[in-house]
């Protein structure tokens, strides 16, 4: 235990940690509780977290967690409680506790977008009070990703108290819920709440620790994505076990963006945890560096997820992998609207397409040549009839499907933006800046030719033009002065943090704007969305960073 003299922090810790592991559960009959079979675990951590009869520890015993999350406790243990752990004992401790107390995919998916370090609108739909309660400083993903026992999330809870005093009001107590007489305490509420939804053992996980393995990945698998602000991606992954280790794997991939045509190499390593859960790098050091988050499905001939920088999370590529079981795969088509009554020319991706390929679009639309191009996909020029049927259709190619890859369409009749709301953070000087990327999606109003309803076919990403307008949320509003411009790809660039003396009250370059796009002779069709430019995030509480970039962990270097 840290002395209360060593440092500030070391004062809440002393006082939270004896009381927190002094109130480990008291043995009951057949308790809940994963005994710890791994050396490190017990030889690093048994100091401090008691190791009982049945080989349960407190505390970690009681836990379920994604590999992410294992890294953020083990480092608060260096970082706070002076545990001193060296890289491979935190990569092997971190590794251990994900498979054997990790999540089960079911259990996963729905905060995949946590992992993924997704920017979105996520709307918790289980109680929208804890909600309030608990997205005041972080997202609901990091609360949905784990499970614990009902001792363990009131725990946690009393370790917010003691580690974030400033919870109570900022939270837990907020705008004087809880008090006397207005009801019970938010606090109880959320630990009831979360005992209930989100409890150590689940039927789902009993059952994925029962089929759980090392996947068996090696191979070629096809990769096609979309890359927000770049279009569509089509390539191959090569995956090749690793001859020392089940789970670790090292992968080469190439693509190509199919608008610009921008070819792409990457050589890359990962490791799986919890049988599904990948974890790569690819580039590793270079300036195009990518993290791989994805999730190996059961069947284990699918694996996607999402691609991005570790430095701008907000760059990257969503990705799907299949596996290539032999003969020839379409995995996708470039571009995928197909006018009615119109002979086009597409690419036709995959592997081992050649130009005697059977192709087949389906009724209405004949293929009236196949050239084999030099990138491996196909040039084909197809022409739709003019009766054919509006819609998304499935491509075949030699045995191989690639659905929804094309839709027959009788012309653009609105666009639209995602996202609707964007988010981008000033910064380049002391933070860095958070880019906001927009696609221009075309629509056509589907065989029922009214706007906004179900039948309504995307047609992919449109090439439009962009610019701002002023978001006029005060009188004299000037933000689109100085919040920073949009490139003709629809990518934002905010401008410069810091108070800027060049605008009014020393203000930050921040506000709201329209982001608005045109398509069309006149801008003829037009679409906005709301893009708000705030401030950079001041403080980023991802401590996994460090482990994982190799630096050594705090608390090893003393
Ligand atoms: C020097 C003492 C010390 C050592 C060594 C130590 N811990 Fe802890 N641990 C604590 C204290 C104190 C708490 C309660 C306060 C907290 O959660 O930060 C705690 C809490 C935890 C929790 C519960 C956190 C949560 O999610 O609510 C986990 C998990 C944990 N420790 C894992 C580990 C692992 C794994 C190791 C070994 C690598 C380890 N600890 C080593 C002191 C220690
Ligand atoms: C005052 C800000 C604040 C509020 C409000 C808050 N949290 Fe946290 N929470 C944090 C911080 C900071 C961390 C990171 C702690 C660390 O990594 O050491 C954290 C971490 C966590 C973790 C991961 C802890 C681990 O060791 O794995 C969980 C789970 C969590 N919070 C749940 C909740 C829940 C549930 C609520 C609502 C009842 C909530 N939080 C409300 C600040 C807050």
């Amino acid at each position: 235990m840290a002395s209360p003299h060593r440092a500030l922090f070391s004062i809440v810790t002393f006082a939270a940690g004896s009381v927190l592991l002094a109130w480990s559960p008291a043995p009951q009959e057949a308790p809940e509780g994963y005994a710890i079979a791994n050396e490190k675990v017990i030889d690093r951590c048994s100091r401090c977290h008691v190791v009982d009869d049945d080989g349960r520890m407190s505390r970690i015993s009681y836990l379920r967690k994604t590999p992410e999350g294992w890294q953020t406790s083990i480092r608060r243990m260096m970082a706070l409680h002076g545990a001193r752990l060296n890289q491979a004992d935190a990569t092997e401790i971190v590794r251990y506790l994900a498979n054997e107390q990790g999540l089960a995919p079911e259990e996963l998916r729905p905060g995949m977008f946590e992992v993924e370090r997704r920017s979105l609108d996520h709307d918790y739909e289980g109680d929208s009070g804890v909600e309030y309660t608990c997205i005041q400083c972080h997202s609901m993903g990091r609360v949905i990703t784990q499970r614990r026992t009902g001792e363990e999330w009131s725990l946690l809870l009393a370790t917010h108290r003691g580690l974030y005093p400033l919870v109570d009001r900022q939270a837990f107590r907020n705008g004087g819920r809880g008090g006397p007489d207005s009801g019970p305490h938010p606090m109880d509420e959320a630990i009831d709440h979360l005992s209930e939804v989100f409890p150590l053992e689940t039927p789902e996980w009993s059952a994925w620790s029962a089929t759980k393995r090392s996947p068996r990945l090696a191979g070629t698998w096809t990769l096609a994505g979309h890359e927000p602000g770049k279009g569509p991606i089509f390539g191959t992954v090569t995956i090749i076990a690793d001859p020392g280790d089940p789970d670790a794997f090292t992968t080469s991939t190439a693509y190509v963006y199919a608008e610009s045509g921008q070819r792409v190499q990457r050589t890359g390593r990962s490791a799986i945890y919890t049988g599904f859960q990948w974890r790569g790098r690819s580039n590793p050091g270079a300036e195009d560096e990518l993290r791989e988050v994805m999730l190996v499905e059961r069947g284990q001939s699918e694996i996607s997820g999402r691609w991005f920088r570790g430095d701008y999370d907000e760059v990257g590529p969503d990705v799907t992998l299949r596996r290539v079981s032999g003969g020839a795969v379409v995995s996708g088509v470039y571009p995928m609207a197909l006018e009615k009554g119109v002979a086009t020319d597409v690419q036709v991706f995959g592997l081992g397409l050649t130009s005697s390929s059977e192709l087949d679009f389906g009724a209405g639309i004949t293929v009236e040549s196949t050239n084999a191009g030099t990138d491996g996909s196909l040039r084909v020029r197809v022409s739709v009839m003019a009766n054919a049927n509006l819609g998304a259709r499935d491509v075949y190619s030699n045995g191989s499907i690639a659905e929804r890859a094309v839709v027959v369409h009788d012309g653009v009749d609105r666009i639209g933006i995602t996202p609707e709301t964007g988010l981008a953070r000033a910064g380049g000087v002391v933070h860095p800046k958070g880019y906001q990327a927009f696609d221009a999606i075309g629509y056509d109003n589907g065989p029922d030719g009214e706007p906004n309803t179900d039948d309504d076919l995307n047609l992919g990403r449109v090439a439009v033009s962009w610019h701002l307008e002023e978001y006029a949320a005060t009188f004299g509003d000037d933000d689109i002065d100085f919040v920073g411009h949009i490139g003709t790809d629809g990518v934002f660039v905010p401008a410069v943090d810091g108070p800027n003396p060049e605008r009014s009250g020393l203000r930050n370059n921040i506000g709201d704007v329209w982001v608005v796009a045109t398509l069309g002779d006149g801008g003829a069709l037009s679409a906005r969305a709301h893009l708000v430019v705030a401030p950079p995030l001041y403080m980023r509480w991802e401590p996994w960073r460090e482990i994982e970039s190799g630096r050594p962990p705090i608390g090893d270097e003393r």
